[in-house]
């Protein structure tokens, strides 16, 4: 039995596999989110570390087994996400600051215009933009100067989600990351693989905070029985969950790429071992090749897609349940030309926008809860459209089909409209959880439970084809008008 972990953005759930790739329990949770300002977002990591701990012992007992006969633990989880704890006690010293967090974005700004973006570009694959953790980090010390001085004495420790997971599961004895983590901090070197001194000068960053980086497959560390459930198990997968969900597809020759709505978008295709040349807009990274070992991949990130239906349920509450949005967008024939741009943390790929924010366009006095529920779905397919176009000419070839998962690809209105609108055909597997499939693969592979070359084929299964439906003068005419409403909320 292996036990997953996908510590996601708003919510953190449980997987247990048996051998032959069958899920035998689950549990899921959500918790608090933080808006201390607009365009802010925190966390609180005692209370992930709670929920995580909470959801791990529901799924273990759904599964009807002890903790004591899982073979081993794999970690997936919301990436760049920042939190700085305290070496002794093992307490948070800052409350998280989340991927979304646009606070530092002058940070960025100012970097940017002192000429650092082509070096950080050249190194790091990724962009100066406030999405990824060394600005967060730099804003915290430069908050507070007492916490940089304790740093630097070696007194505090810095990891995204996964670190810090590693960190209570095991009783506070192993500060550790892996390589698809560790690139999405700004701080690493992606040819090298390694943490890189020029970058933590620039950030400001000690390296002392810095956890020890790993291979997704392998050792890291086992759970302290006093922490966990008192069990002593090997945690012997990790990876951030957008390179997780690829592994958990069966991605891994270069070329193939998936596509997850989970809070975000992130559409990713593996790369191989040489670094790809990229565009301005797409990122490269660290993903896994079959033996979870790091290989390279592109990737393009949305930031709210899922998000957006939750805000609708919860902060317009129009719907009551996320699963309610598909049967209400259903309902009409279409938006009667409302569209929805959820850019609540500004725009990701392809146009990183910091400043743009959300906006709702073309309401009509016949325009309601429908209009706007199937706009927001809408949404989702527009701006995944729109990094598969990109993936695309950066692969240098035609797509044909797209292979989804994640929570809200259970969405039969969304899954058709992404057809229609990319005109391509979607392929969703059987079980869309891949991002927990991932971990649990990573980790069977890890512990020696399985080999690369003979994984549980069931994981990977197609449930499910939707083949583009619409013209393409509607297409074009839909097109348009996002593109629109995309360029007023960037000039608001
Ligand atoms: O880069 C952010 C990403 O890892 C968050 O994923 O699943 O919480 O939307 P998710």
């Amino acid at each position: 039995m292996i036990l997953s972990i996908d510590q996601g953005t708003t919510g953190t759930t449980a997987f247990v596999f048996d051998r032959d790739g069958n899920l035998r329990g689950r549990s899921y949770s959500e918790f608090s989110q933080y808006y201390p300002q607009p365009g802010w977002v925190e966390h609180d990591a005692s209370e992930i570390w709670q929920v995580t701990l909470k959801v791990c012992a529901a799924a273990i007992k759904r599964a009807g087994i002890e903790p004591s006969e899982l073979s081993a633990l794999g970690i997936t989880n919301q990436r760049e996400t920042t939190v700085l704890w305290d070496r002794a006690t093992g307490e948070p010293v800052h409350r998280a600051i989340v991927w979304q967090c646009r606070r530092s974005a002058s940070i960025c700004r100012e970097l940017r215009n002192a000429g650092a973006e082509p070096m950080v570009r050249a190194k790091t694959g990724l962009l100066l933009d406030a999405y990824f953790s060394a600005s967060k980090l730099r804003w915290i010390f430069r908050e507070s100067p007492e916490l940089h001085r304790r740093a630097e004495a070696g007194e505090l420790c810095f990891g995204t989600i996964d670190s810090w997971l590693i960190w209570c599961f095991t009783g506070g004895r192993q500060h550790l990351t892996d390589h698809t983590n560790a690139c999405r901090t700004l701080l690493y070197d992606l040819d090298r693989r390694q943490w890189d001194r020029e970058l933590l000068r620039m950030f400001d960053c000690p390296a002392a905070i810095l956890p020890e980086i790993r291979p997704s497959a392998g050792s890291f560390g086992t759970t302290d029985p006093a922490a966990f459930l008192g069990a002593s198990v090997p945690i012997a997968g990790v990876a951030g969950d957008q390179q997780s969900a690829l592994y958990g597809q069966g991605c891994f020759e270069p070329g193939t790429m998936k596509n997850t709505y989970g809070t975000g978008c992130f559409l990713l295709a593996s790369a191989g071992q040489e670094r790809p040349l990229v565009p301005e807009g797409m990122l490269t990274t660290i993903g896994c090749d079959a033996k979870g070992m790091p290989q390279f991949v592109i990737e393009g990130a949305v930031f709210n897609a899922g998000a957006a239906v939750q805000w609708l349920r919860d902060d317009l509450g129009i719907i009551h349940q996320a699963a309610e949005s598909e049967k209400v967008a259903q309902e009409i024939p279409n938006t009667r030309g409302v569209y929805m741009v959820p850019a609540f943390s500004g725009l990701g790929a392809p146009y990183w926008d910091a400043d743009a924010r959300g906006a709702i366009f073309g309401l009509s006095r016949g325009a309601g809860r429908a209009e706007i529920v199937r706009a927001t779905l809408e949404s989702i397919a527009y701006q995944s459209h729109e990094l598969a176009e990109l993936m695309a000419r950066t692969l240098g070839v035609e797509l044909e089909c797209l292979r989804v998962d994640g929570g809200a690809s259970a969405n039969n209105f969304l899954m058709q409209f992404q057809a229609d609108i990319s005109g391509l055909r979607i392929e969703r597997p059987r079980q869309i959880e891949s991002t927990a499939v991932g971990a649990a693969l990573l980790a069977g592979i890890g512990a020696g439970i399985w080999q690369s070359e003979s994984l549980p084929a069931s994981l990977q299964d197609i449930e499910q084809d939707f083949l583009p439906q619409m013209s393409p003068q509607t297409r074009q005419g839909l097109l348009a008008g996002w593109r629109n409403a995309v360029s007023a909320c960037r000039h608001f």
